[in-house]
C-alpha cells in the first residue's frame, strides 16, 4: 500500500543514516523527493539515481540547513521544481559532544545553528506555500535527549529540546490552516556511525532497551510514512518517541 503518492516530500540531510532511510522509505511509498546534503556529494548525488527507480520524481540539493538565505532559495527552488510541497521533514543535524567545562562557544553555535536554527529557517520559507495549499506536514527530528538531558551534550540536548518548543509553538499557530507540526524522537538508532564503537558498549545499551535491541533507521523512516500520511490527518504538536521503549 502506497501511503504516500502524489506527495512531494524534502527531507534535509538525507546523504545517509536516519535521512537517507526516510528518503528511499517514501519513494518506496510512492512520494516524490527532494532532499538536502552538504559534505558528503557524492553520496547525495548517487542517492537521486536510487530514489528514481522506485519510478518517483527526485533531486537532491546541496544547502547548508543553518543557512537562513540558503534555506529559502531551497524551498523557492523545490517548490518551482515539483510544483508544491506537502511534507517538510527537518533531519539534518549534527553533534559536537563535550563536557560543560570543555565546550567552546563555537561548538555550542554550530549546534544550535545546524539542528534548530535549520528548523525555523526552512519552516518559515516553506509556510507561505502550505498556506496556499492549506495544508501541509511538517516533521522536526528532535531525540530523547531533548527530552531527558544529557551529560556531554548540553548543546545537542538544548538543541533538541528547543526543536520541541518550536514544533509545538508552530502546531498551535498553524492548526487553523490545516498545517501540523509533529517531531519524532528517536532514541539509539544503529547507523555506520554506530557501527564503528566498541560491540560490548553497544550490547550494554541494546540490553537496557525493553524491546533489547537498537533502532533501524527504517523504524524512525516508518513513523516519518505516518506523520506525513493522511493517517495522521487528527494528529498535531505532538513527540513520537520511536526509541524501542528506553525513555519510558
Ligand atoms: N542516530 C541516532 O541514534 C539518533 C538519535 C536521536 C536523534 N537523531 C537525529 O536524527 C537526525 C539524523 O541523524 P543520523 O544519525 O542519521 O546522522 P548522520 O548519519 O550523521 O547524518 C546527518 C545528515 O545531516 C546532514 N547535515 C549535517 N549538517 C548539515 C547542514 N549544515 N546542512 C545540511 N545537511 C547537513 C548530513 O549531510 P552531509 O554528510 O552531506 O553533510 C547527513 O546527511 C539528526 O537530527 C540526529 O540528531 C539521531
Amino acid at each position: 500500500m502506497k501511503l504516500l503518492q502524489g506527495k512531494t516530500a524534502l527531507v534535509t540531510g538525507a546523504s545517509k543514516g536516519i535521512g537517507r532511510s526516510i528518503a528511499l522509505t517514501y519513494a518506496q511509498h510512492g512520494a516524490n523527493v527532494a532532499f538536502t546534503y552538504l559534505s558528503s556529494v557524492e553520496k547525495g548525488q548517487a542517492l537521486e539515481k536510487e530514489l528514481e527507480a522506485f519510478g518517483v520524481k527526485a533531486k537532491g540539493y546541496r544547502s547548508d540547513a543553518s543557512n537562513y538565505q540558503a534555506a529559502e532559495d531551497l524551498i523557492n527552488s523545490v517548490v518551482a521544481d515539483f510544483g508544491g510541497l506537502d511534507i517538510l521533514i527537518n533531519n539534518a543535524g549534527i553533534t559536537k559532544d563535550n563536557l560543560l567545562m570543555r565546550m567552546t562557544e563555537e561548538m555550542w553555535d554550530e549546534v544550535i545553528n545546524v539542528n534548530l536554527k535549520s528548523c525555523f529557517n526552512t519552516v518559515k520559507a516553506a509556510t507561505k506555500t502550505f498556506m496556499k495549499q492549506k495544508s501541509g506536514s511538517i516533521i522536526n527530528m528532535t531525540s530523547v535527549v531533548g527530552i531527558k538531558g544529557n551529560a556531554g551534550q548540553a548543546n545537542y540536548s538544548a538543541s533538541k529540546s528547543g526543536i520541541i518548543g518550536f514544533t509545538k509553538s508552530v502546531a498551535l499557530e498553524l492548526g487553523s490552516r490545516n498545517i501540523r507540526s509533529n517531531a519524532i524522537a528517536p532514541g539509539f538508532i544503529e547507523t555506520e556511525m554506530t557501527a564503528v564503537l566498541d560491540e560490548k558498549t553497544v550490547q550494554g545499551w541494546r540490553d537496557a532497551i525493553p524491546l533489547r535491541r537498537g533502532g533501524a533507521p527504517e523504524d524512525v523512516a516508518n513513523a516519518c510514512v505516518f506523520l506525513g500520511s493522511d493517517l495522521s490527518a487528527y494528529i498535531t504538536g505532538q513527540v513520537i518517541q520511536v526509541d524501542g521503549g528506553m525513555l519510558t
